[in-house]
């Protein structure tokens, strides 16, 4: 197994803390989320699932907005929890999300077993629809 690395073990155990608090009666899938900012800040997310299920939350973007919404928007890395056998990528939702913001942010997946697997946003989601796309030159 990967020893956590040292500069994510405070992220880790954010998101571990964070997901403890995942509001899942639906799904029973806890996910846990930090969105580490360039100045170090570590912004906590969990999922926040709803009975009309659309209206459910992903805890990367519950991360997400509570961290701009605290100030922040050059990001780093987001680090995501979950108790699943294998380390979870973020959805399609949140990977749009996010890409809004850093196109090559670090991501980062642990799973219930410690084992991490970590990409780059730019693998996660090519050819990404971003701010650029919107203009007309
Ligand atoms: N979920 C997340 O919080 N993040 C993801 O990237 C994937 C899915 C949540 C949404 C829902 O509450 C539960 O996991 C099952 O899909």
């Amino acid at each position: 197994m990967t020893a956590l690395p040292p500069h994510l073990e405070t992220a880790v155990h954010r998101a571990r803390d964070a997901q403890a608090n995942a509001y899942a009666p639906y799904s029973r899938f806890r996910v846990g989320a930090v969105l580490e900012c360039a100045d170090g800040t570590l912004v906590p997310g969990c999922n926040v699932e709803n009975a009309s299920y659309p209206a459910g939350l992903c805890a990367e973007r519950g991360a997400l907005a509570a961290a701009v919404s605290a100030g922040h928007r050059t990001f780093v890395r987001v680090v995501i929890v979950t108790d699943a056998d294998t380390a979870t990528p973020p959805c399609g939702m949140c990977r749009q999300a996010l890409v809004e913001f850093n196109p090559a942010l670090e991501v980062v997946s642990m799973a219930a077993d410690e084992r991490l697997a970590i990409w780059s946003l730019r693998d996660l989601l090519p050819s990404p629809f971003t701010p650029a796309s919107l203009t007309n030159d």
